[in-house]
């Protein structure tokens, strides 16, 4: 990774994470990532060689306001999220525009047209269907999937029956317990990395 874009990555984590939701409040069950922790695995992932910078294909099951997808897009070939609540998908837009004046005010760069953002409910086949006419995907294309707890069980299981051998499923919001999915393998010399993010294999 070159200093600009871990510059960059550092402003995208600082801009987004002055800007949780849910860690307090009703909005607690859309509680987002934060972006410096995520920030300090992905470069431990760079260094294992399981990002591959500008090759990897990532998905995030679960993409709210597409913070992930964001830091991502500096890292993968294409950064898509599928996101079932509408108006949280909504909020992507305005905090894009005001990140893009962000980075543009330091001379940073800023990805571009590797972003692909879907409603919809992410266990539903069709929405793969639309995946696949925008970005020429598939499930089974892609290298990284991601997902902040909420529905990890039921994700696990499509991606059991749909992903490719050695794709790496990653599951933010862990700890200690970490749980096991039929079909994967725990990657426990990794797991919990920052004390946060468990990583699968699958088998
Ligand atoms: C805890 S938030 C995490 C958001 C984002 N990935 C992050 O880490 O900052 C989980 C999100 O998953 C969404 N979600 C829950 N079930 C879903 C489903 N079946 N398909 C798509 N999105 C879903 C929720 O609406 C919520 O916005």
């Amino acid at each position: 990774m070159d200093g600009a874009t871990k510059k960059s990555l550092k402003k995208v984590a600082e801009f987004f994470d002055a800007r949780q939701v849910g860690d307090v409040g009703p909005l607690g069950f859309r509680r987002s990532t934060n972006l410096t922790t995520l920030l300090a695995c992905t470069e431990r992932l760079v260094a294992e060689k399981i990002i591959n910078p500008g090759r990897s294909a990532f998905l995030d099951l679960g993409c709210a306001d597409g913070r992930v997808n964001l830091l991502f897009s500096y890292l993968a070939r294409l950064s898509v999220g599928v996101e079932l609540d509408e108006w949280t998908l909504d909020e992507y837009g305005p905090l894009r525009t005001e990140l893009m004046q962000t980075l543009k005010k330091e001379k940073m760069p800023f990805p571009d047209g590797n972003i692909h953002l879907f409603h919809g409910d992410a266990t539903d086949e069709t929405v793969y269907d639309r995946i696949a006419g925008e970005t020429g995907l598939g499930l089974s294309d892609f290298d990284l999937f991601y997902t902040y707890l909420m529905m990890h069980e039921e994700f696990a299981l499509m991606l059991a029956e749909k992903a490719k051998k050695g794709a790496i499923y990653m599951v933010y919001g862990l700890h200690k317990i970490m749980p096991r999915y039929e079909g994967f393998r725990l990657m426990k010399d990794l797991s919990p990395m920052e004390g946060v993010l468990a990583l699968y294999e699958k088998e």
